[in-house]
């Protein structure tokens, strides 16, 4: 079962967990893809936006921006960060835009919220009808069979006289087309700790299956992960910047 208190209950504490985020160098890093190869068009779609921090950057670079999230709380919390952009509760497998983006992102490996490979098919293709021709679909990914279960991230805070402990780690079993994101989120005020273990489902795929899945629709790129400067992809890393143009 999924389970997702980090994008519910948890929201409020969503931008603490991911402070050590370089948002603005992500966004920056989109933004030169976009001119590099994309069209001239500004208006930019953030899937699976969150809490909207890069498209703030996206607005404050000149773009007209749009962000969808699939959990209110994210969006409530986005649209106070960014009142300029328009914010709308969708799953991004089944867009339903009222105009076509020149610029679709999705940030922080959320892609893979697509949770097979049926509904990460749908997504390409709503994207794809999403965006004017020439348009760009930009988007970060891992390949499953590069899955460390034992690699994680930690990260320890205080804020507001709590002390707050995030711990985040892929799972994949081997086998088939799911993974999860598993997180442990644990907040300490007063010597009285509550705990809440979340479990992201995910799909898990081949980089050579996503690239067979994007090619019906795009042009595809696959790029370094490497904020700092656009490079092709080594075959070894296991995550990679995937760049889509539109047919
Ligand atoms: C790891 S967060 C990333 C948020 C933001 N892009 C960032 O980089 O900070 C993943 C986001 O995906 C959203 N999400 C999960 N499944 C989704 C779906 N099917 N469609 C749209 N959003 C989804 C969650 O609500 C959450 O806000």
């Amino acid at each position: 079962m999924s389970v997702t208190a980090l994008y519910t209950d948890l929201s409020g504490y969503y931008d603490l967990m991911c402070a050590d985020i370089d948002y603005r160098e992500q966004s920056n890093y989109v933004r030169r893809l976009h001119e590099l190869f994309g069209n001239q068009g500004k208006n930019v779609l953030d899937l699976a936006c969150g809490t909207g921090p890069h498209l703030r950057h996206f607005i404050d670079f000149g773009y007209t921006a749009s962000g969808v999230d699939i959990n209110q709380p994210m969006l409530d919390i986005a649209q106070l960060r960014c009142p300029e952009a328009q914010f709308t509760q969708q799953d991004m497998s089944d867009l339903n835009m009222d105009a076509q983006m020149d610029l679709i992102s999705c940030f922080l490996y959320s892609i893979h919220y697509n949770q097979s490979i049926a509904t990460l098919t749908d997504c390409i293709a709503s994207v794809h009808r999403a965006l004017k021709p020439g348009g760009l679909f930009c988007f970060n990914a891992v390949d499953k069979s590069t899955i460390d279960n034992r690699a994680g991230i930690k990260r320890q805070l205080t804020h507001d006289q709590s002390n707050f402990s995030f711990q985040s780690n892929w799972y994949y079993s081997g086998e088939g087309e799911q993974q999860q994101l598993q997180l442990s989120i644990e907040r300490t005020t007063n010597g009285i700790t509550e705990h809440w273990r979340d479990q992201h489902a995910m799909v898990a795929l081949t980089f050579a299956h996503l690239q067979q899945l994007l090619e019906p629709y795009f042009e595809v790129h696959i790029l370094a992960h490497d904020y700092e400067r656009i490079a092709p992809w080594e075959n070894a890393a296991g995550n990679a910047f995937f760049v889509a143009i539109k047919h």
